[in-house]
């Protein structure tokens, strides 16, 4: 990718086929009075080696996309390919095929209770022509990976949920599907659980060019995603590549302040950007202190606070793609309000030497800031 490319208009060239390639995917439940339509004309291409992470409000439609993928219901309207098949049209036997190549990690995730867990690896590996060898490893490695090494032999009732869930997970694993989907596949694990999942599924995708699709609220793992594409009433509204200085640039030109901002401005000032943590809650900023920073929120939540007669006040939050701080720098007054993290935060900060750059590099920004600000 040329890095001085501004990030609105990144062009996707690869060579290799799309993984998944959909165009005009429309679903809907019922017949008749009551049909529900809950997708609408989606479209989407994911290419092997890429981690897609599907995040959106709950009833979005984000499973139901999940499961036509998955060649677990037929599509009814629109073209899907997956893994080089075309899905429309296609036979109940044909899809079953279909799914053999793919590894799902599902909410409900389905052990057989009397199974262990290295019983469950082992039986989805029956439809493969394993050698004996690899059928005793194999379980016994990817359960090892996933800290299950002195769980291999119980069955679901001696495991917590977290250990199910990561039973389920390698068993999505153990036959290196080319596809891997996930359905909030760390909403059941604790931190540290889940990251190490994550990586795990960040490997196997560098490692063996394996498309993974998740869907999460778990903005902690947002970073672990080439991409991230958000669904709202129906359809995928925003698929942002993930690269910090692309993310940053996109997050920005979102914004009404930066709309009109040169994309070369943009990526300039991305560039400059640094990632900084904060704990949930500490303060990032203090009403009334000078400010020297302009602040871009890429994971977690904040509270706005006001100071009036001593009395600290609510009054709104923020979260990943919204910013803070540019009033102070752009009026050289103190902070106007105190921001405190809700959650564990991730912020780009820009100091404000920089940000007056980005600002007097361009006419057309500083025209839009005076007409924000200063009409
Ligand atoms: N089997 C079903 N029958 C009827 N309606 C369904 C069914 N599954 C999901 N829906 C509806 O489809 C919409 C999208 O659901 P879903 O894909 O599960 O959303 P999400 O995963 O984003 O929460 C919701 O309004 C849900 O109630
Ligand atoms: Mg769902």
């Amino acid at each position: 990718m040329n890095p001085s490319a501004s990030p609105a208009f990144v062009i996707r060239e690869k060579a290799v086929q799309p993984s998944i390639e959909m165009k005009g995917i429309n679903y809907a439940f019922g017949e008749g009075e009551s049909r529900k339509q809950v997708l609408f004309d989606n479209r989407l291409q994911v290419f092997p080696g890429e981690i897609v992470i599907l995040t959106g409000p709950s009833g979005s439609g984000k499973t139901t996309l999940l499961t036509l993928i998955g060649a677990l219901r037929s599509i009814q309207e629109g073209s899907m390919k997956v893994l080089g098949h075309d899905l429309g049209g296609m036979s109940a036997r044909g899809l079953q095929e279909v799914r053999t190549n793919i590894g799902f990690i599902f909410q409900a995730h389905n052990l057989f209770e009397s199974l262990t867990a290295f019983q469950t690896l082992a039986l989805a590996m029956q439809l493969y022509p394993y050698s004996g060898k690899e059928l005793k490893e194999r379980p016994a490695a990817i359960l090892t990976e996933l800290g299950l090494k002195d769980r291999m032999h119980y069955k679901p009732e001696k495991l917590s949920g977290g250990q199910q869930q990561r039973v389920a997970i390698g068993r999505a694993l153990v036959n290196h599907p080319k596809l891997i989907l996930a359905d909030e596949p760390t909403a059941a694990l604790d931190k540290d659980t889940g990251r190490q999942v994550v990586q795990i599924l960040q490997k196997r995708a560098k490692e063996e060019d394996c498309t993974i699709m998740i869907v999460t609220h778990d903005n902690r793992i947002l970073d672990a995603a080439d991409r991230i594409l958000k669904m709202v009433d129906r359809y995928i509204v925003s698929d942002v590549v993930v690269s910090d200085s692309i993310v940053i640039g996109e997050f920005l030109r979102k914004s009404r302040v930066f709309k009109d901002v040169s994309p070369t401005v943009l990526a300039g000032a991305a560039k400059e950007m640094k990632l900084v943590t904060y704990s949930a809650g500490d303060f990032v900023i203090q009403q009334g202190e000078r400010g020297d920073k302009f602040f871009l929120i890429r994971a977690g939540t904040v509270e706005i606070l006001k100071d009036t007669k001593g009395q600290l006040r609510s009054v709104g939050t923020l979260g990943p793609g919204d910013f803070f701080g540019e009033l102070a720098l752009l009026r050289d007054e103190p902070r106007a309000a105190t921001i405190k993290a809700l959650e564990p935060l991730e912020v780009f900060i820009l100091p404000k030497d920089k940000f007056d750059e980005v600002v007097h590099s361009s006419t057309s920004f500083g025209e839009q800031l005076k007409k924000e600000y200063f009409t």
